[in-house]
């Protein structure tokens, strides 16, 4: 599903947070499935918080459509932070299968105190969390092979927790409701609306794919000259590469201005059906000095 304003409706982000609480005590640890294109954006923030103490596997998801080196990076970045990480392509289901192994090492003290105990093959339950589009329903679907379609996350229409196994020992909470990114933070906001997350009927669509042409032009402008035929590679901000591409298209309008509202249309699409090649949109802040 895509963020909308009725996922922002305040008494929503509070029955899932009061959710996400009282299901604590009930799982052993805590799985966030990410946008590998934009790791951070797509984050809720106040999840650590919210889930203290709980041992935490971050799954950079989507790799497929973002940049291998950069995913590395965020990985690493993530390991550094003390989480857990694996990626992950839901789509195909290409490392999925990652899943359960990882589940286990991150308990691997916790499966040990259980067997000392004799309890040997105790069920691990993980809440599985993300804001929507990550690509949450189809990660849980493909780990679990769970076939059933998820019902729908929309305000109005009640759903209850599923308790969801992958395997004789180890279980996944899917959780209902919505969970919300930082969207107090405009560059944020416009990070998700670049990957499709965040409807184009609430942001300025030339805005968007200038503020994208922008960021392309300055990390992947070969990319961008591949694709659009263009020289991108002389610092040329995302309005200029922007026109530049509507002309070579041959985008234009009355009196031989380029149509800047249909290119941004067509970046935007292209960008999104990875017509112009795998990007990651943020990079990991840099580490800073104790
Ligand atoms: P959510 O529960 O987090 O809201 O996301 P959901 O699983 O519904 O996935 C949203 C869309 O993203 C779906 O596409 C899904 O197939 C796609 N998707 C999920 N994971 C990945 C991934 O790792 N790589 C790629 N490339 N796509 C992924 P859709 O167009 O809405 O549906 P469909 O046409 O695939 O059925």
């Amino acid at each position: 599903m895509q963020l909308d304003s009725l996922s922002w409706f305040p008494g929503h982000m509070t029955k899932t947070r009061r959710m996400i609480v009282s299901e604590l005590g009930n799982v052993d640890a805590v799985c966030e499935i990410v946008d590998a294109r934009v790791p951070l954006s797509s984050r809720n923030p106040d999840l650590d918080e919210l889930t203290a103490g709980k041992p935490r596997l971050v799954v950079l998801n989507r790799v497929d459509q973002a940049d291998a080196a950069m995913t590395r990076r965020w990985a690493a970045w993530f390991y550094a932070q003390g989480y857990a990480t694996m990626e992950a392509d839901a789509k195909s289901g290409a490392g999925v299968k990652r899943f359960a192994p990882a589940v286990r090492e991150l308990l691997k003290d916790k499966i040990a105190a259980y067997e000392a105990k004799g309890q040997v093959g105790r069920v691990l339950r993980v809440m599985v969390l993300g804001i929507p589009n990550v690509g949450k329903s189809t990660f849980i679907n493909k780990v679990s092979g769970r076939k059933t379609a998820k019902a729908e996350d929309r305000p109005g229409v009640t759903r209850t927790k599923q308790w969801v196994p992958v395997d004789r020992t180890l279980e996944l909470l899917d959780t209902p409701g919505i969970l919300w990114p930082k969207f107090d933070d405009p560059a944020v906001g416009m990070r998700l609306a670049f990957t499709g997350a965040i409807r184009d009927e609430v942001v300025d669509v030339e805005e968007l794919a200038m503020r994208l042409m922008d960021y392309l032009g300055a990390h992947y402008p070969d990319a961008l000259a591949a694709r659009y035929k263009i020289e991108a590679a002389d610092g040329a901000d995302g309005w200029t590469l922007l026109g530049r591409a509507g002309r070579k298209r041959g985008f234009l309008i009355s009196g031989g201005e380029v149509d800047t509202e249909r290119m941004s249309r067509i970046l935007l699409d292209e960008y999104r059906a990875g017509k112009l090649g795998r990007f990651t949109l943020e990079e990991p802040p840099e580490a800073t000095d104790g």
